[in-house]
């Protein structure tokens, strides 16, 4: 039951009202019996709304987008995956000290393995944003050759150079694209409302690459409805939304994540 002692987390960002993140969280509370509850708030001002969350004694915090890097001005302390990264998703409340991390780089990297390994092979990378950041350092973290591929070539050079990438190219360079192993969109390119786009066009997608999008939202996305035609392996975006969530509910209330229960509350809710 809520009373005083139930702990408060939640995620904060511009727009949340659709974040699939409260229900996932607050049914793996209510199957473990934890005396949590998890809320989603709109954050225009991140200052403001850190300080007051911190003055609440709230107990973790997710942070999406657009306050992913702003968050990192704020916080007593930012581990170094998350420096690396350039950007915090996950914010723990240690006795009134906020301590940063990044836990998105583990959910690409475990959404991948669940249909790949990922040692040594080459991977484009659609995109050159924060989103492609985390993605690009878990690729590296697990020794896999990395093209980024993006519309504005200058952010594409900018991430090979900090991330030590094999290559950086144009959005439009399709036949280098069609030889990776791997394609990751990591763009905005095909989120909902506009569900109708795709980064890239069908026919450089082959049956022997694998193609992950990280848009959840709408599942299938036109790049993996293409990605099906040509009878490539997919891996969908739900899955790494779900395993970055797993180590904030350890992180978060000290317990094992109830993982399949959480992953039925994700695909229940498409
Ligand atoms: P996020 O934090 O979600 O990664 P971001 O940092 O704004 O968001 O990055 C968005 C990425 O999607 C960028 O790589 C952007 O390309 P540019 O660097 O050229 O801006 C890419 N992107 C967004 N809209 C796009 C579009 N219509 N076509 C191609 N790429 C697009």
């Amino acid at each position: 039951m809520i009373a005083a002692k139930t702990k408060l987390c939640c995620v904060i960002g511009n727009p949340v009202e659709h974040s699939l993140s409260p229900q996932m969280h607050n049914a793996a509370y209510a199957a473990l019996g934890l005396n949590f509850i998890y809320l989603a708030f709109t954050v225009r001002d991140v200052s403001k709304g850190l300080s007051g969350l911190k003055e609440l004694g709230v107990k973790g915090i997710s942070v999406t987008i657009p306050h992913k890097q702003d968050v990192m001005k704020y916080l007593d302390e930012i581990d170094e995956t998350a420096k690396k990264i350039g950007a915090v998703n996950t914010i723990v409340n240690k006795s009134g000290k906020l301590f940063g991390t990044n836990t998105d780089w583990i959910g690409a990297v475990k959404a991948l393995e669940e249909k790949t390994r990922i040692t040594g092979k080459t991977v484009a990378v659609l995109g050159a944003g924060g989103a492609a950041r985390a993605v690009i350092y878990g690729l590296k973290q697990n020794e896999a050759i990395v093209h980024v591929f993006n519309r504005t070539l200058e952010n594409a050079e900018t991430l090979k150079k900090e991330f030590n990438l094999a290559g950086a190219h144009f959005l439009g360079d399709l036949n280098l694209i069609s030889e990776m192993d791997i394609i990751i969109n990591t763009t905005s390119v095909g989120m909902a409302p506009d569900v109708d786009a795709s980064p890239i066009p069908m026919a450089c997608i082959r049956s022997n690459q694998i193609v992950f999008d990280i848009i959840f939202a709408p599942k299938n996305t036109r790049l993996l409805q293409y990605a099906k035609v040509q009878k490539a392996t997919i891996v969908y975006g739900y899955k790494m939304l779900l395993y970055q969530a797993i180590p904030q509910f350890e992180l978060y209330t000290g317990e094992r994540a109830p993982i399949k229960l959480m992953e039925k509350i994700l695909k229940g809710l498409k």
